[in-house]
């Protein structure tokens, strides 16, 4: 496992919205769901490489802007019929704070 990266206080990502964060894996989408859960996926759709972050966020789920793929935030797999992965990452919440597991897959 890597280490984890503080990326900001919980409030710094309005809820249904993300916020990009730019790694050596590329810019990672970090989500909050409206009931205040938080996840982490590339910030690349695996139809044709849309904005994740840009996306309309619904329950555990974002619709990429670019041509509706819904993605699952849990396992950044595409939602039947489509397929394809976002990959997601590790991200906790402590204290407030929002971390996320750059290096852990
Ligand atoms: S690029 Fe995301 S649905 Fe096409």
């Amino acid at each position: 496992m890597g280490e984890w990266i503080e990326i900001g206080h919980i409030d710094d990502i309005p809820p249904q919205a993300a916020r990009t964060v730019a790694t050596a894996f590329g810019d990672i989408a970090v989500f909050r769901t409206v009931d205040d859960r938080f996840f982490a996926v590339r910030d690349r759709c695996p139809h044709k490489g849309g904005p994740l972050s840009q996306g309309i966020v619904h329950g555990g789920r974002v619709a990429c802007p670019l041509h509706n793929w819904v993605i699952d935030l849990a396992t950044g797999e595409a939602v039947a019929p489509d397929k394809g992965c976002a990959h997601r990452y590790a991200v906790k919440v402590e204290a407030g704070r929002v971390y996320l597991g750059a290096l852990a897959r």
